[in-house]
């Protein structure tokens, strides 16, 4: 194999990312070697689901550790590192602004310190978010040289380590990019994020019944790409000779309310919404079941305004095809939760 003999160690490998990317490298023939912090064992659904459980090593890693990251790296000797360890829910991040800044900066810091002194031939590729963004430009789409003006604790987070990214990729020469990540979504998507609370409830509606599923603001809006896709240009960007930062993005944008109706329709019905703002609400046409409701607790006072990017960068230097869209991701999401349902596997 091509890749024989080469070592990866992802933070975040119980993640939906960094599964993916364990999964890309694993076909690859890559040796891959997962950080997760110990006590997480009901993470490691996604890794079995993929099918790559017993191909990873796991090693307990706490980003706040300096010492552990230090001796996994030292002892496991990566050529590449993948940092996707995060606190990742954007909405929790004006409840939890501290916890946020310190795994997601101090965190990185540390990835980078020591790099910097135990592994500086190594190759990082840091995941960054649309969300240092925080605003949509007048016109156009985002890419590299777009302004940064992130509006939430989340999106300071991001921008303070792609930053430390950047400086320690200039100051000290280590080969570092940053993805800049819009929203990406997969079947192993966790269940506080929108699209996967719609395909898990879609699943649960149609198998199950109960009630119908509560939702914020159906207007929102976000570049919805395929994380499977990405997973797969992510490595791409190591292999270049020069680091830099990448938007990964589709350039489409896709409302709530438009990725519930690809997902209701794939999982068989035919949606009809009725009323407006918190009186919203969407049944089946054909049986009357209700399927969603509006409500206010998941609406969000700072809620960042659509951010639609352009790929063009990634597209150019690694040959990146793109990403599937919304609906495709909707269908596969749907099926996977039917599938899991009929299995017996709700507790994902
Ligand atoms: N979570 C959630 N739950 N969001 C809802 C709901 C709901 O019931 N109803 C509407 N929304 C809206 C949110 O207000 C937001 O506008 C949009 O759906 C997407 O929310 P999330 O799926 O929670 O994702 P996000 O955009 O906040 O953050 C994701 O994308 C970022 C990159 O743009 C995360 O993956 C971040 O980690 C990532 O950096």
């Amino acid at each position: 194999m091509a890749n024989a003999g080469k070592t990866a160690f992802i933070f975040g490998v119980t993640g939906q990312d960094g599964a993916l990317v364990a999964a890309e490298l694993l076909r690859q023939g890559w040796t891959v070697h997962g950080g997760s912090r110990r006590g997480h064992v009901s993470k490691l659904w996604r890794l079995e689901e993929l099918g790559i459980l017993d191909k990873v090593n796991l090693v307990n890693v706490n980003l706040l550790e300096p010492f552990q990251i230090v001796e996994a790296l030292t002892s496991l000797r990566p050529d590449h590192i993948y940092h996707f360890a995060a606190e990742s829910f954007v909405a929790d991040s004006f409840h939890q602004p501290h916890s946020v800044i310190a795994t997601n900066v101090v965190g990185t810091l540390n990835v980078l310190e020591t790099m910097r002194i135990a592994a500086p031939g190594a190759k990082l590729f840091f995941a960054s978010s649309a969300e240092v963004f925080g605003v949509p430009p007048a016109t156009g789409f985002l890419d590299e040289t777009s302004a940064l003006q992130p509006i939430n604790p989340y999106g300071v987070s991001k921008l303070a380590a792609q930053n430390l990214v950047k400086v320690y990729r200039e100051r000290y020469g280590i080969h570092a990019a940053s993805g800049i990540m819009f929203n990406h979504e997969s079947p192993l998507r966790a269940r506080n994020f929108v699209t996967r609370k719609i395909s898990y409830n879609l699943a649960r509606l149609k198998l199950a019944g109960g009630p119908p599923m509560s939702l914020g603001a159906l207007d929102a809006a976000r570049d919805w790409g395929a994380a499977a896709d990405y997973a797969r240009a992510i490595p791409l960007t190591l292999n270049l000779d020069a680091a830099e930062d990448f938007v990964f993005a589709t350039g489409r944008k896709t409302s709530v309310k438009q990725f519930f109706e690809y997902a209701a329709t794939a999982a068989g019905y035919d949606p009809v919404f009725e009323g407006h703002g918190v009186a919203e609400t969407c049944r089946d046409r054909k049986t009357g079941q209700a399927l969603a409701a509006v409500s206010e607790k998941y609406f969000r006072p700072f809620d960042t305004q659509p951010l639609v990017g352009n790929p063009a960068r990634l597209k150019e230097r690694t040959g990146f095809a793109g990403s599937r869209d919304a609906a495709a991701v909707a269908e596969e999401m749907v099926a996977a939760d039917l599938k899991r349902r009929k299995d017996g596997a709700i507790h994902v």
